[in-house]
């Protein structure tokens, strides 16, 4: 059995240049199958928000919601690092409460670390919660929290300016303690500049090939019904939502025709104690008649 990543592993991977592979899980079976494939770090992500509770953007994921899912991911993966993200307003607002938050990220949910959106402006919160002793990912560039705020899903950095403040926001992060960033939708060669510029890891998502680390959505690798599976940066290398599709339709259509259940999957057993099932009595020659005409009325035939 492997041993769970550490935040100093993952330093060291990066020094060594051994890529990070992170991808984000919600519950316990996805969590289960990226620990069996080796996953270095799972993210249990607000993007939750999108590929499972089906609403258009992350702003109304809550920390229960979060809490209640990394605690099936914890279960599913018991040696693989765990980072939960922080919801909308569940921090930035005052530091006790963000304390608070991560803590029952931590505490209730099983989580190793904890991920927020947001550059310099954070670094006080960052600095926090790294001394409380809880382990923070930063997120720069496109940040989904703020999808209103940056009007839209579009790349981020392509500006002079833009990009200026990125770098400034992923010192801020490394120098307030963050083990780590997400840097989300920037050209590659800010996120090749940023990466070099930062002993921490930099972990890409659609930031290009010189990351420390990618992440990319479980849902959107395996075309597991997400809204993003067309998007330029997401490689899909699966197509379960379709193979799901097609054997839920089956299912359908053997019920439907009474193929399914067949012989090999009913229970028998001797014609007394199917008697003693009928409850006895003179009259348990009409109940089997009854239950034969009906099993025959529904098209099912067993011999
Ligand atoms: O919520 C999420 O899944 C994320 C990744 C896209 C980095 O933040």
């Amino acid at each position: 059995m492997r041993k769970r990543l550490t935040i100093t592993n993952m330093k060291k991977m990066k020094q060594e240049r051994n890529a990070i592979s992170v991808l984000t899980a919600y519950d316990y079976p996805s969590a289960k199958l990226a620990e069996e494939a080796g996953i270095d770090v799972i993210l249990v992500g607000d993007s939750l928000g999108n590929v499972v509770l089906g609403y258009d953007t992350t702003i109304p994921v809550t920390i229960d919601d979060i809490v209640y899912h990394t605690r099936a991911v914890a279960r599913g993966a018991q040696q693989t690092f765990i980072v939960a993200d922080m919801p909308f307003m569940t921090y930035g607002i005052g530091r006790e409460s963000t304390l608070r938050n991560a803590a029952r990220i931590m505490q209730e949910g099983g989580a190793q670390a904890v991920k927020l959106e947001g550059g310099a402006d954070m670094a006080s919160d960052v600095a926090a919660l790294v001394k409380a002793g809880i382990p923070v990912m930063g997120h720069i560039g496109l940040t989904p929290q703020s999808v209103h705020q940056l009007g839209g899903y579009k790349v981020q950095g392509k500006l002079d300016e833009e990009a200026e403040r990125l770098i400034n926001d992923a010192k801020a992060l490394e120098q307030a303690g963050a083990f780590s960033i997400v840097l989300e939708l920037v050209t590659e060669s800010l996120a090749a500049l940023i990466s070099k510029e930062l002993s921490i890891p930099v972990i890409g998502i659609g930031a290009g090939r010189y990351c420390d680390g990618q992440v990319l959505v479980y849902h959107d690798i395996l075309q597991y019904s997400s809204p993003y599976f067309e998007k330029k940066f997401v490689k899909t290398y699966a197509d379960i939502g379709t193979t799901i599709r097609n054997a839920i339709h089956t299912y359908v259509e053997e019920v439907k025709s009474a193929a399914f259940p067949s012989e090999q999957h009913v229970f028998s057993a001797p014609p007394a104690a199917v008697q003693s099932l009928y409850g006895g009595g003179s009259n348990n020659a009409d109940k089997d008649n009854d239950v034969q005409a009906d099993t025959a009325a529904r098209g099912v035939h067993r011999s």
